[in-house]
């Protein structure tokens, strides 16, 4: 594995530092952070001894960082991972909005020994990955059922404005948390499903977006069904259910996991301090270090199939105030 990467960090809000404090953990360096606010840019800059500047173009033009992070608002992704794809990138989902054409970026992130991967952070959630496993190994059989579920409290300033805009501008939960589960059940099924309905709302009634959304989605021997919700009261426990032939496995929102056979019951214990986003960030090295070894990041090719789902729900949605 190439020891210390020099890293440039191109968006500098939460997930910015996120990513900035997890690649540190790793052993790497922010060493430029771009952000088109160059406040921001210059404090996640001064807090790692990084150089900030608020243009990803110059930057392109003047240094050759060993990786890129792009932790822009979701409308930025697609135009700044085409200009990042030549270097290894770790793109934020979504990587590219339900109404943009990706096709220029998948082609230019599949020249060889390029990486270009999408942050889909819950696949690194220990829960969350070991359903993945059970599920994989034949443990709870043929799948029937998944039910994806993952609502959160969200008070009027717990998001930056732009979640709240409309879908052409990166905003609603179905981009913004529905990408997750479309990507993930598709993992966790191995086969991507196809869109059956999908329905969609508003609780707080002010935003030109949802933000509640039910999708329902089917494969030959399998339904599916995600639900997703920002609600202003206390929503029922975000958690995903795959019912087998064989058995069941279940992903708890504190990182527990249960799978039940006639076997009998397997259980992991809450995982209070998990950090998937430093799960992540090894895994994008590993990649890097071993580009013909299997990944368990996914790149922007991977996440075509789940995009489509995405495209084709947003074209279907119905927003019930
Ligand atoms: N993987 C996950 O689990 C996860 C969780 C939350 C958010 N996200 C994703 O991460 C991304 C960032 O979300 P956030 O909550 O950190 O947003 P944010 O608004 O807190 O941060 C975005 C930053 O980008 C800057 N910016 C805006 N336009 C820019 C441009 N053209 N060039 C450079 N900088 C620009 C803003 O000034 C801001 O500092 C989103 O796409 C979101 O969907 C992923």
């Amino acid at each position: 594995m190439t020891a210390g990467l020099a890293v440039a960090i191109v968006g500098a809000g939460r997930m910015g530092q996120e990513h900035a404090a997890a690649l540190t953990a790793a052993g790497d360096r922010v060493r430029w952070v771009i952000d088109a606010d160059p406040r921001s840019a210059a404090a996640l800059a001064g807090a790692h001894g990084a150089e900030s500047g608020t243009d990803l173009d110059r930057l392109l033009a003047t240094t050759t960082p060993d990786a890129v992070v792009i932790a822009t608002p979701s409308e930025q992704h697609l135009s700044q991972a085409l200009r990042c794809a030549h270097l290894p990138t770790l793109l934020e989902k979504p990587p590219w909005l339900g109404d943009q054409d990706p096709t220029p970026l998948v082609a230019a992130s599949r020249v060889a020994g390029r990486l270009v991967a999408v942050g889909m952070t819950t696949r690194f959630d220990p829960a969350i990955c070991s359903v993945q496993k059970a599920v994989s190994a034949g443990r709870i059989g043929q799948v029937l059922s998944i039910d994806d579920t993952i609502n959160f409290v969200l008070g009027d300033e717990s998001l930056p404005a732009w979640y709240h805009q409309p879908h052409h501008r990166g905003g609603g939960i179905v981009q913004t948390n529905g990408v997750h589960a479309l990507d993930r059940v598709s993992w966790i099924l191995g086969e991507l499903p196809r869109l059956v309905t999908a329905r969609a709302g508003s609780t707080a009634r002010t935003d030109p977006i949802e933000d509640s959304a039910t999708i329902v989605l089917t494969t030959d021997t399998a339904s599916v069904t995600v639900n997703v919700l920002w609600s202003q009261y206390e929503p029922p426990p975000t958690r995903l259910t795959v019912v087998g032939t064989l058995g069941t496995a279940t992903a708890f929102a504190d990182g527990s996991w249960q799978v039940t056979t006639i076997d009998g019951t397997e259980q992991g214990a809450a995982a209070p301090d998990r950090n998937n986003y430093l799960t992540q960030w090894h895994a994008f090295r590993a990649a890097l270090a071993d580009p013909r070894a299997p990944s368990t990041i996914p790149t922007v090719y991977d996440l075509v199939g789940p995009m489509t789902l995405l495209s084709q729900t947003i074209a279907t949605l119905d927003i019930r105030g």
